[in-house]
């Protein structure tokens, strides 16, 4: 699989097909050990949900893992807690206090959030963001943008030890 890092820490990943993508998200969800905050920004079908569902069986998670775009919020126990959020459905403006997700960004669970856009500034500041785009019918790129100086080791060690980079 392609990558190639930047002096920034920012990581390029072309995937091939969705199983690939399901992987990678694997990997990475067998890295975390709790507290995580990934974003995963990208158009309708880029694979975020695909990628959120390799982060659940990395994180252990067996129940399987459905779209949240109707309820926002999805709950499921691995190893660790995680929380699969969805913000498609907001209107933009950034209120989303009466969901509840601040509970979920200040535990010790892992939180995956699609669409994190629908509410700019709303996360914290140390947070790993995935912009996933098109490249063609099979083919997707994933950006890695580290934010905060563990997320910057991470990826460091993703590229290493995954992708050999
Ligand atoms: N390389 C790839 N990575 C991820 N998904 C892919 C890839 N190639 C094709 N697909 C397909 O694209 C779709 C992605 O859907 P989904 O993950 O629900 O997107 P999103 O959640 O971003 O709207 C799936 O049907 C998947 O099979
Ligand atoms: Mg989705």
């Amino acid at each position: 699989m392609p990558s190639m890092t930047s002096a920034n820490g920012e990581l390029d990943i072309v995937s091939h097909s969705a199983a690939q993508t399901h992987r990678i998200g694997l990997r990475m969800g067998s890295m975390f050990t709790g507290g995580e905050i990934v974003l995963l920004d990208g158009d309708l079908g880029a694979g975020k949900t695909v990628l959120a569902r390799g982060i659940a069986e990395g994180v252990g998670v067996t129940d399987p893992v459905t779209s949240p775009t109707f309820t926002i919020i999805h709950e499921y126990e691995g190893r660790l807690p995680l929380a699969h959020i969805d913000l498609y459905r907001l209107s933009g403006d950034g209120d989303i206090s009466p969901t509840g997700i601040d509970d979920y960004l200040r535990g010790d669970g892992v939180t995956v959030v699609e669409w994190p856009g629908r509410a700019p500034d709303y996360f914290p500041e140390d947070h790993l963001l995935i912009a996933m785009r098109h490249l063609s019918e099979s083919k997707r790129g994933l950006r890695f943008v580290p934010r905060g100086q563990k997320w910057r080791d991470f990826v460091g060690r993703l590229a290493r030890e995954a992708f050999g980079g």
